[in-house]
């Protein structure tokens, strides 16, 4: 490996940076040359390629979003998307190529590895839905993000004796769902992998108002259905006026944590390193405290699962 190329791709998530910092410095320390790839596949295609150097990732690792910038593109999902980035990576000579992104942007990795060039891939992600690993970057940011905003809406939920609900992101995973409900002490939440009952639900607020507790914060993931739907129903069952908070992008950017930043710089080594052994077709993960890797084929047949007992764990903590 003489030369190698880095890029983000799919949503984009606080401590990409850190990545980014990592396989820029760990490539140079190892006598690489690395470039990065702006706007994801979309600037692979376009060969939009700019070269590295120590001081292109200084005063990187605090910020949120990715200096390389992501982008999705349906175009790299064909063929004739994938040869046209495999012309752009010969003809820059490059040797390997490592993505830091979620699942689908795996999948797009694997083809160009099935074409015979490396790649390894980091996961980032707030939505930490990537099966094969226990956590993607970004995600401890993003759940954080969540709880600062979920607090400062209890307040004004208790002055005004409301009950609020709170939609967050998670495409069709409830992680952030899960932790930033339990982390601020939640009434009730909604995830995609555990049926809920609105009749629970609603009982739940009646009784906290039979014992006086006339405010109560509902967190639902934007899997399972949007704030609003359950806000009707709330309203239609016992005309009861709630307010809907979605928080939609505010949970994607911001100062990553520094857990973000840990996993950012050990996950973004350990690409390069892997690549410089020969690995390839692989995604850097952790499992149990552990970095490991694994190949995409096997990490994609794995479903990406929660653990549901903190989810019973909030629900008996929070009667
Ligand atoms: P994420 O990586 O966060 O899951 P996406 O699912 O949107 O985000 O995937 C990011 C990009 O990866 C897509 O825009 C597309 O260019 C590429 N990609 C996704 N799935 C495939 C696939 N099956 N084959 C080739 N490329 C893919
Ligand atoms: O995958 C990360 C994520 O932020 C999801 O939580 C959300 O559903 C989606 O990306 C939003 O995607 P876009 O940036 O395309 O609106």
């Amino acid at each position: 490996m003489k030369k190698i190329a880095v890029l983000t791709s799919g949503g984009d998530a606080p401590g990409m940076n850190a990545a980014i910092r990592a396989v820029v410095r760990r490539g140079i320390f190892k006598g690489i040359e690395v470039y990065g790839v702006r706007n994801g596949y979309k600037g692979l295609m376009a060969g939009d390629f700019i070269q590295m150097e120590l001081g292109s990732v200084g005063d990187i690792i605090h910020r949120g979003g990715t200096i390389l910038r992501s982008a999705r593109s349906e175009k790299f999902r064909t063929v004739e998307g994938q040869e046209q980035a495999l012309v752009q990576l010969k003809e820059m000579n490059i040797d390997g190529l490592i993505v830091i992104g979620g699942d689908g942007s795996f999948k797009g990795a694997g083809k160009l590895t099935a074409q015979g060039f490396p790649t390894i891939g980091i996961p980032g992600t707030i939505d930490n839905d990537i099966a094969g690993t226990d956590y993607s970057i970004g995600f401890d940011t993003a759940v954080n993000t969540a709880v600062e905003a979920i607090d400062k809406i209890r307040d004004t939920s208790f002055s005004h004796e409301r009950t609020s609900i709170i939609e967050v992101m998670g495409r069709n995973a409830g992680d952030i769902a899960l932790w930033s409900g339990m982390c601020a002490g939640a009434e009730s939440i909604i995830i995609p992998e555990a049926a809920y009952d609105i009749e629970h639900i609603i009982n739940r607020i009646q009784q906290g108002q039979e014992r006086g507790k006339m405010h109560s914060i509902i967190v639902v993931a934007e899997g399972v259905c949007k704030g609003a739907d359950i806000h009707k129903v709330i309203k239609e069952r016992i005309g009861l006026e709630t307010r809907v908070i979605v928080l939609g992008y505010l949970q994607r950017g911001g100062s990553p944590s520094s857990f973000d930043r840990m996993m950012g710089s050990q996950m973004g080594a350990k690409a390069v390193d892997l690549l410089a052994q020969g690995e390839k077709g692989e995604m850097v993960g952790l499992k149990n405290g552990q970095l490991i890797h694994v190949p995409f084929e096997e990490a994609a047949k794995d479903k990406h699962t929660i653990d549901i007992s903190v989810y019973h764990l909030a629900k008996s903590l929070s009667i």
